[in-house]
């Protein structure tokens, strides 16, 4: 794992969070719905303060075709979501939580002790907030 694929990462799961936003259906829409949106406006944040950390190590960051070529090459397993499918409760829950727990633990890789102390922050921040969405938040869903 690199800041390059972490920017890879966060820039197919914002997608993949547009794709549970438009194809979320049943009894849970309005939650699904206005969920997905939140995260997905999350993800658009942190993948620009990612960037922006690259940048300041000096690494370029991603092209929309470099980033589906990286995701494609890459030996670790991204979570793609079809578009061409609905998306009940379970599943929604169940790939947010995938993509949440895959984002932490590859930012967990990249906090090391020779961090810069404001990418460490950064990343940590990130990781608090998607821990909490991940083993609180999606374990409690609305019933609307
Ligand atoms: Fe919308």
């Amino acid at each position: 794992m690199d800041l390059k694929l972490l920017l890879c990462m966060f820039l197919v799961y914002q997608h993949n969070f547009k794709v549970l936003h438009w194809k979320a259906k049943g009894h849970a829409f309005n939650y699904m719905h206005d969920l997905a949106n939140t995260y997905y406006l999350k993800l658009e944040t942190d993948a620009d303060t990612i960037a922006e950390i690259c940048i300041s190590l000096g690494i370029d960051p991603v092209s929309y075709m470099e980033c589906a070529e990286t995701i494609s090459s890459s030996e670790m397993k991204f979570l793609v979501l079809s578009a061409n499918t609905d998306y009940e409760i379970e599943t929604f829950l169940s790939n947010s939580i995938l993509m949440f727990n895959n984002m932490i633990e590859s930012m967990e890789t990249l906090i090391t002790p020779d961090s810069p102390i404001g990418v460490k922050v950064e990343l940590e921040n990130m990781i608090a907030y998607y821990y909490k969405q991940a083993n609180f938040i999606l374990k409690r869903p609305s019933e609307d």
